[in-house]
């Protein structure tokens, strides 16, 4: 049977600033007292966040950064403790039943926590040893693991002289070890070659046929379109939208976005521009025009017309097709990208 996450109602305020230190395994820090009078900092990094991950899904988290992804995983995954709100994996409580909730999970975090003095096996197969595997087993699985992530090769050379994309996969290897049956994974494609990032992919459904649930983060529109059943959109600690990539992208008004540069303000333009065949909505703010149509380059003669009869005139367009990055824009106006 497989197993789902919840989160329900989950808030997190920070109340010290990021560790500078990247790399650190965990999230706790002591909150140093500053002078008097010195203003309090606080981060609110989920303000409100509930998630349903049904079993056996590839669900995705996307979001710029700083959208509170990695917090999420970490609330999910006993890593950080919410301010408020609740979180379970299937039945149990992720707070309160923390040994019970680890069981069911394996995670990648953000940044490869490997201990470079070890051999990659040696990592897979202590890793297994922790989990209760036996010998046989975790020799066996580890040699399987390391086939399929293309670590073989290297299988009995210490962690020090990998590259970041032979570490990432050997991140992802060891959080399969114990056979988990919810795979959380943080921006796993980040920094991996493109061949890499498809044999990732592939290995990630395939995981997931064999009835896994998957859960993870992405500021890459691409990956999330690709893998996932279902997406979360968040943005500053908030979901924003819900759905398959599909749906999702079909609730954009029009599909099509085009992006206008006039030369001058163009907001005595926007009424003429709505009134054109086919366009459903259209933001203007200054010289820049946003405008959603349910088509794309065909609608540019018509907009040049329009744009003239105003007297404005237009220096810029970029048309885009239907696409999760729109629906992001439609929603905050700004890109994933940035
Ligand atoms: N340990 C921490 N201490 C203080 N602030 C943090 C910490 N971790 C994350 N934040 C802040 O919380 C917000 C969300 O961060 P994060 O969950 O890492 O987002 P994402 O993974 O989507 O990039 C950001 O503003 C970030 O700076
Ligand atoms: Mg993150």
């Amino acid at each position: 049977m497989g197993v789902g996450v919840r989160a329900q109602e989950l808030r997190k305020v920070y109340s010290s600033p990021p560790p500078m230190a990247a790399g650190s395994a965990g999230f706790s820090f002591t909150a140093v007292r500053g002078p008097k009078g010195k203003q309090k900092t606080e981060i609110v990094a989920l303000d409100g966040l509930s998630l349903d991950v049904r079993a056996g899904e590839v669900f995705g988290l996307l979001g710029p950064n700083g959208a509170g992804k990695t917090t999420t995983v970490g609330i999910l995954t006993t890593r950080v403790k919410p301010t408020n709100g609740s979180a379970w994996i299937g039945e149990y409580d992720v707070w309160r039943e923390q040994v019970a909730a680890k069981r069911l999970i394996g995670v990648v975090q953000q940044r490869p926590n490997l201990d470079f003095s070890l051999t990659a096996r040696e990592i897979l197969e202590f890793h297994a040893a922790y989990f209760g595997i036996g010998r046989v087993e975790r020799t066996r699985v580890a040699a399987e693991l390391l086939e399929r992530f293309q670590l073989t090769e290297r299988a009995d050379q210490m962690v020090r002289g990998f590259s970041g994309g032979m570490m990432q996969r050997l991140s992802i290897a060891r959080a399969m070890m114990h056979d988990p049956k919810v795979l959380f994974l943080d921006e796993p494609s980040a920094g991996l070659d493109p061949q890499t990032r498809l044999l990732l992919w592939d290995i990630i459904r395939e995981y997931n046929r064999a009835g896994k649930t998957i859960l993870l983060t992405t500021h890459n529109m691409e990956e999330a379109d690709a893998l996932c059943h279902r997406i979360a959109i968040v943005d500053h600690g908030k979901l924003i939208a819900l759905g398959s990539p599909a749906d999702l992208k079909a609730s954009i008004p029009g599909g099509y976005l085009l992006r206008l540069r006039f030369t001058g303000p163009a907001d005595g333009l926007a009424g003429r521009l709505r009134e054109l065949a086919g366009v459903s909505e259209v933001n203007v703010s200054g010289p820049s025009v946003d405008l959603y149509a349910d088509r794309g380059g065909p609608l540019a003669p018509a907009i040049v017309t329009a744009a003239s009869a105003a007297g404005a005139e237009l220096c810029d367009v970029h048309i885009s097709e239907p696409s999760l990055e729109n629906l992001f824009l439609h929603h905050t106006g700004r890109s994933l990208r940035d």
